[in-house]
Parts: C-alpha cells; structure tokens; sequence
C-alpha cells in the first residue's frame, strides 16, 4: 500500500483519490492568475493546521507579502511560524542558483518537515543565460534533494494554455512524478477555474476537468460538478450521436 498525504484543499483529494503519495514531487502548472499560489499557501497551512511542519519558498514574493496574502484569505501564517510549523523562505532570483539547497534542508532536518512548496522554478528560467540545460539539471537537483530528504514537493510554474486539447509540455514537466493544470476558461464573457490532474506516477486518479472556486476562503475544488464552460461542448458532442 502506497502512503499518500492529503492536500486538504476541499473537494482535490476526492479527485487525487486520497491524496498526493508521500514523499513524491507535484507540479502545478498553469497561466497567471488561474490560483497557482492560493492553492500553494493552502497546502502548507492545512498541513501546518494538522502538525505536519511545512516549508513555503517564494521567488515571487517577500515573506511579508505572503502573510498578508495569507491573511486576506483567511490564512494566519504568523500563528504557526511561530510555533515552528511553517517556515517561509525568500529565494532571491537573483541568486546564481535556483535555490540555495542548504537552508531548506536544514530546516527540513531540524523542523522534521513533511511538505514543500517552491512557487515559483518559473522565474529562473529567464534569468539564466548559461542556457535551459543548467536551469533544467537545477530543477532536478533540487527535485531529487527532496526526495532524498522524503518531503512532499509541491512546486508551481506558469504555462500559457489556450487550449485544452492541446497543452504544450515543458522538458521540466517531465521531471515530476505528478502534474496538476489549473485553467481560466471562457464561455461568453465569464471566465470559470478549472483544475486537471495531468499524471500522478503510481497511482490512480480522476482524469476530468472539474470546477474550482477561489474565494476569500481560498480554493475550492468541485468534483461532483462539470464547468459550465464546457457543457455546450458536451451537449454538442452528445447531439452529434
Ligand atoms: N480574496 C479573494 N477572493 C476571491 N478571489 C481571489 C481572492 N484573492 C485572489 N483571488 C483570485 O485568485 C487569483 C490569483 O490567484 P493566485 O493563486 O495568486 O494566481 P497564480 O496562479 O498567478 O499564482 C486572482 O486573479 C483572483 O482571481
Ligand atoms: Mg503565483
């Protein structure tokens, strides 16, 4: 039996059936705005919530920003940084490295940490000019280190998606056991969030596209629902036979 530890975002772990498996790396992809983050700071406190220490590492934010943003959702970090359980880390982008491993990983060994976030391996992307072989090595470097060290890795990156039938991978996609797309779609002038699980190595899960709300209590994901964004196309689809 495969141990798998549960996002407790409402509504994804039906979809995940039961959870993410412990120890594996999860990357959440999607185009700006579509809840990359939300969802990220969710994962961390929830587990945080449940005595499960966690480790957030933002290169788009300052450790300020992500309080308060955590704040305006109903999330306060403070409460559990203090008591050890959340630890957040800035990444400078404009470091040489993606991410200067010693820190997290000694806070890793030290805090006994289960879950962590990097949001974004984006950014860095840009920034190295030595060109996308290192920036890729990098990503596996550090996807690697926290297998070795047995956390949870959830880690975010932008990806433009126009289409659903046809989402272009990145080389990077490829180095993570897990892949979760998070969408805006249009129908008319309303835009609705939607999730997918694209792969999660060794287990089993729901393949549809669900659904997914972002409200000043965060995301909440609907997997007993269809996005009405899509059902003309499935009316459609069904008139056809
Ligand atoms: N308090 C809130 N209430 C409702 N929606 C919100 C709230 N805060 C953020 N959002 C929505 O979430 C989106 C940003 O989510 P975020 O996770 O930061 O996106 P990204 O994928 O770029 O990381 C915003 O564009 C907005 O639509
Ligand atoms: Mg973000």
């Amino acid at each position: 039996m495969i141990k798998q530890i549960k996002t407790y975002i409402p509504g994804l772990d039906e979809i995940l059936k039961g959870g993410i498996r412990e120890g594996s790396s999860v990357l959440l992809t999607g185009p700006p705005g579509t809840g990359k983050t939300i969802l990220s700071l969710q994962f961390i406190f929830e587990g945080a919530k449940r005595n499960e220490p966690g480790v957030y590492i933002t290169s788009e934010e300052t450790v300020e920003n992500i309080r308060a943003y955590g704040m305006s959702l109903g999330m306060e970090f403070e409460k559990y940084e203090k008591k050890g359980l959340i630890t957040i880390i800035p990444q400078l982008i404009s470091s040489k490295k993606l991410v200067s491993i010693a820190t997290p990983l000694s806070i890793i060994q030290s805090k006994k940490v289960k879950r962590v976030v990097l949001d974004s391996i984006t950014l860095f992307d840009y920034l190295h000019s030595s060109g996308e072989m290192d920036y890729r090595k990098e990503v596996l470097e550090f996807v690697l280190k926290m297998k070795e060290s047995g956390v949870t890795l959830l880690a975010t990156s932008e990806k433009s998606i126009s289409n659903l039938d046809e989402i272009t991978y990145a080389p990077e996609d490829f180095l993570f056991d897990g892949l979760i797309i998070l969408a805006k779609i249009r129908k008319g002038s309303s835009f609705e969030h939607c999730i997918m699980v694209g792969k999660m190595r060794g287990q089993d899960h729901m393949i549809d596209i669900f659904p997914l709300k972002i409200s000043k209590n965060g995301i909440e994901v609907f997997p007993g629902e269809l996005p009405f964004s899509l059902l003309e196309q499935d009316d459609m689809r069904s008139n056809k036979k």
